[in-house]
C-alpha cells in the first residue's frame, strides 16, 4: 500500500522506525515530517497528511503526536477523513473493522514500540465489516 505517515517531535522517534517496518514489510512510504525531535506544532504536518489522503495521493495514514489527541482533533477537520486514536490491538482491529478509519493515530508517548508496530499490523490487515457500519459511517457527514 502507498501509505503517508506524520509525527510530530514526541513521535519522531516512533515514526522513523515505523517507516523501517513498514517498508520492510513492502509498503511505499510517503513522509510529511516533522524529521527531527525538536519541538514543533502538530498541525502544520496533520493538515498535509489529511489532503493528501482525501486528494488519493495516499491509499491511508498514519499520524502520532504525544497523545494522539492534537493529531486526532487537525485531521477530523477534514472532510472525508476518519482518524482515529488506538492504543491497544483490539481497537486498532476494531477501527478498520467497525469505522473503516483511514488514518490511523497512536499516542506514542503512552504505548512502547512494539504495540504500534501491532496495532498498525492489525489495523492494515483487517477488512472493513461494511453493512450497518457502512450506513454509520455514511452519516457522520449528514449534519
Ligand atoms: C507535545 O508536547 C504534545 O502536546 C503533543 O505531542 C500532543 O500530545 C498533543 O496532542
Amino acid at each position: 500500500m502507498k501509505i503517508g505517515i506524520c509525527s510530530d517531535h514526541a513521535g519522531f522517534e516512533y515514526k522513523t522506525r515505523l517507516i523501517a517496518w513498514l517498508e520492510d514489510g513492502g509498503h511505499e512510504v510517503v513522509n510529511f515530517g516533522t524529521d527531527s525531535a525538536d519541538s514543533m506544532d502538530y498541525p502544520d504536518v496533520a493538515h498535509p497528511l489529511a489532503k493528501a489522503v482525501t486528494k488519493g495521493d495516499v491509499q491511508c495514514g498514519i499520524a502520532m503526536c504525544g497523545t494522539g489527541n492534537g493529531m486526532s482533533f487537525c485531521l477530523n477537520k477534514h472532510i472525508g477523513i476518519r482518524a482515529g486514536l488506538a492504543w491497544s490491538v483490539e481497537i486498532g482491529k476494531l477501527l478498520k473493522q467497525h469505522n473503516n478509519a483511514n488514518i490511523l493515530v497512536m499516542p506514542a508517548r503512552f504505548i512502547p514500540f512494539e504495540e504500534v508496530v501491532n496495532i498498525t499490523k492489525v489495523w492494515i490487515d483487517t477488512p472493513f465489516e461494511g453493512g450497518r457500519h457502512q450506513r454509520r459511517i455514511e452519516k457522520i457527514e449528514q449534519f
